[in-house]
């Protein structure tokens, strides 16, 4: 079964063909990173703009990528939520048209499903149950991935995404846009005990957490360096900032498998390519015996296949949606 895949809601166009729900056959992928970079973060009324000058075009690309003409489709799949709104609208009604022209069903996908169901693709071995840590720029949640299209929140972020915590810190810092991978890098080699953060805990919520008030210490810290004039371990900063983000997420998904008892824990996002928490949680998997699935960095950030993939399982599970099909800008992982 060919599947053709969209994905529009954040500052990435994709448009992938994935075959039976873990082949790739293509995935092709405009970013507009450049565009929002000018502003140090996703203007939303242009991300929807260029997702509509670059979403035909890609779909072409896909197609001719997988060696496949329109006619071998048999179903278009969809990010439909959560998201931008107009950047979501512009897939959504896309999709539609497409279904539409060659009578094939839509399958509307949670973006977050979509992210988890990347360890498919890069894990052949892996299915439910498992744990999942979901780290990206606009979600943060740690999710009990019962079944392919069964999945329940233990955990979630009760303010900002850590994606978007590092993206504003490296505005701050002035290292560019999206600001995850050159805190990454910044952070190599830097002392992570430098500068302590505030460590966050959610009353009565052990696997819920909190990011803004690290990111305002972060922000204040830099703020109060350059008012006094002085010099800024920058290494350092970064690297004690991923470390105190990392200790947010790594023992909260440590307790959350324990609790679950799967021995199975997978990571996803654009977050997910951390270097610190990748090696965090590998350590605490050595010790605890957990079975770790890491996706590699091409899969973490926003892509099609990880949405043909899920579109696969929700298209077995008899999800489908009609011409009014709609989008929303936040929607439970639980519904789908
Ligand atoms: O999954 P994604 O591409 O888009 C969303 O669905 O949000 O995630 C983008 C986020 C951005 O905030 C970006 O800064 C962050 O992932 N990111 C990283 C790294 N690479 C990308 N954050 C920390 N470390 C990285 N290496």
């Amino acid at each position: 079964m060919n599947i053709l895949a969209i994905e529009s809601s954040c500052d990435e166009t994709a448009v992938a063909v994935v075959r039976d729900g873990r082949t790739v056959l293509s995935d092709a992928i405009a970013s507009q990173a450049d565009m929002h970079a000018i502003y140090g973060g996703v203007v939303p009324e242009i991300a929807s703009r260029k997702h509509i000058e670059a979403i035909a075009g890609l779909a072409d690309q896909a197609l001719g990528q997988a060696g496949i003409t329109r006619s071998d489709i048999d179903a278009v799949a969809v990010t439909y939520a959560p998201g931008l709104i107009g950047a979501l609208l512009v897939g959504v009604n896309f999709a539609k048209s497409v279904a539409f022209g060659l009578n094939v069903p839509i399958v509307p996908v949670h973006h977050v499903r979509g992210h988890i169901a990347a360890n498919y693709i890069a894990h052949p071995d892996l299915e439910p149950p498992f744990v999942c840590l979901c780290v990206s720029g606009g979600n943060t949640m740690i999710v009990d991935v019962k079944g392919y299209t069964d999945m329940e929140i233990l955990g979630a972020t009760r303010d900002d995404a850590a994606g978007e915590c590092f993206d504003k810190v490296a505005r701050v810092l002035g290292i560019g846009y999206p600001g995850g991978a050159p805190m990454d890098r910044l952070a190599q080699g830097g002392d992570d005990k430098k500068y302590p953060f505030p460590s966050v805990h959610v009353h009565d919520a052990p696997m819920d957490m909190s990011f803004s008030g690290l990111k305002t210490a972060a922000i204040n810290l830099i703020h109060n360096a350059q008012q006094k004039g002085e010099a800024l371990d920058q290494p350092a900063l970064a690297a004690s900032f991923a470390g105190a983000v990392s200790e947010m997420l790594v023992p909260r998904t440590m307790e959350a498998a324990k609790h679950c008892g799967y021995g199975k824990i997978a990571v996803a996002g654009g977050v997910a390519a951390n270097s610190r928490i990748r090696a965090d949680l590998e350590a605490a998997c050595r010790k605890t015996g957990d079975k770790l699935f890491l996706p590699p960095l091409s899969l973490c950030g926003d892509n099609g296949a990880m949405i043909g993939c899920q579109g696969y399982y929700e298209y077995l599970a008899g999800k489908r949606g009609g011409m009014d099909l709609n989008a929303y800008a936040t929607r439970d992982i639980k519904k789908g």
